[in-house]
């Protein structure tokens, strides 16, 4: 069946393998496609993994230095395949990555999520590199899965690879993932693998009644979102699932966050118009780094509102907030003196103030972590909610 790739009993694969079990990111029925189907074999010859000691992407080439190349490929590191939308050239990092192999952790906590089955259809959003649709081509049967791939040059390597690795049959699409895929649905299964903020009504419409809908799912406030495992009702008219585990996609392309320009919304000196007062909320509670539920929850009940903490200068740590549906904005000046931050706030929304009050609400509920939160999705909204489907979170 497959083509088998140089070097596929190297002693890093085997290692990886079981670190993934060991660590419970890999359930032991994923083992025979880890084993199967090697994620080197999907991977270009030039590529910018992440490197966990500078937390930087470094450039690897497969000529000019195989051991590296072969190493990363092993490793548990997201690995960069393409910048820029493609519009990047040569072999230093682009700006912004655009197309990746996921870290090998977080695939194989999807698929788990995914609990999919021999023989079932698997619908998969963002096909990259194509490794992840070989992995569930290897589990259903090539002929099962349709991946659908928004970037023209992306679709056709991963089409390549995958051809070349024997899973012709596996359906890769050129087109926007958010359309899903009519021609084939219903399918049992969809997995998303880049980050969503709304719109995923078409893969519910596309799913079986008692089908799973795995994705990556956040709002516009930070980086962090959570892996959303919804449940498609029997009459299929929503699916509804508690949050697994926090991860951090690249998002859609038509959902990516303009950052606010902070000239148009701050006057150059001075706080302007703003509102002063001051909080008890301490940086070393609200800020406590990536992955941070805090800032997840938060969101949730925040809509329309991003933030950026800023440098720390002379003991002064400014985060700034950004409506995104007008020109409201706020900033918490935290201190390392112990004195109480100080707050500006400005425009018709008070962010601030809607940014503590579900700081502290979220507090109160005795800090939840991802997976007490939930998510109800119909045809015209997204609901999430905490521990159960009818204890929604208003804005
Ligand atoms: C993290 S990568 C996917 C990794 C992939 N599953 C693998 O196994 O290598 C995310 C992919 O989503 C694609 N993407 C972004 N927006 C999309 C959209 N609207 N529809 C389909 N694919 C999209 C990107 O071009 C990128 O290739």
């Amino acid at each position: 069946m497959n083509g088998s790739t140089e070097r596929d009993e190297r002693p890093g694969r085997t290692e990886l393998g079981r670190s993934l079990l060991d660590n419970g990111f890999m359930t032991s029925d994923w083992a025979p496609a880890f084993e199967a189907v090697p994620r080197a074999a999907f991977l270009p010859g030039l590529m910018w993994p992440h490197d966990p000691t500078t937390g930087r992407a470094v450039t690897v080439n497969r000529t000019d230095d195989p051991a590296a190349w072969w190493g990363y490929a092993d490793s548990n590191v997201p690995i960069v395949t393409q910048w820029d939308d493609g519009r990047h050239t040569g072999t230093e990092p682009g700006g912004v990555f655009t197309s990746s192999s996921s870290m090998p952790s977080v695939v194989f906590s999807m698929l788990a999520d995914l609990d999919v089955h021999p023989g079932q259809s698997v619908l998969e959003i963002g096909t990259g590199t194509g490794w992840n649709a070989a992995l569930l081509a290897h589990r259903v049967g090539a002929g099962n899965v349709v991946s659908v791939e928004l970037d023209p040059a992306v679709s056709e390597g991963a089409r390549q690879a995958l051809r070349h690795f024997g899973y012709r049959d596996v359906r890769v699409i050129t087109g926007d993932g958010l359309l899903g895929y009519p021609p084939a649905a219903p399918y049992d299964r969809v997995i998303a693998t880049c980050g969503l903020r709304s719109g995923m009504f078409n893969w519910v419409r596309q799913t079986a009644p008692g089908g799973i809908v795995v994705v990556p799912w956040g709002t516009y406030f930070g980086y962090t979102e959570a892996t959303a495992r919804l449940v498609v009702a029997a009459d299929g008219t929503s699916a509804s699932g508690h949050f697994t585990r926090p991860v951090n996609f690249m998002r859609m392309r038509s959902q990516r966050l303009a950052r606010p320009e902070h000239s148009s919304y701050v006057p150059a000196q001075g706080m302007g118009d703003a509102v002063r007062s001051t909080t008890t909320v301490t940086e070393a509670e609200f800020l406590t780094g990536s992955y941070d539920v805090e800032a997840f929850a938060v969101g949730l009940r925040v809509p329309d509102c991003t933030h950026t903490p800023d440098r720390k200068r002379d003991g002064k740590r400014p985060v700034w907030f950004y409506s995104l549906t007008d020109m409201s904005w706020a900033v918490v000046i935290f201190r390392d003196s112990g004195k109480e931050a100080t707050v500006h706030q400005s425009g018709n929304r008070r962010l601030w103030d809607e940014v503590e009050a579900a700081f502290r609400w979220w507090l109160g509920q005795g800090r939840p972590d991802f997976d007490r939160f939930g998510l109800t999705v119909t045809a015209d909204r997204q609901v999430p909610w905490l521990d159960d489907p009818s204890n929604v979170l208003s804005g």
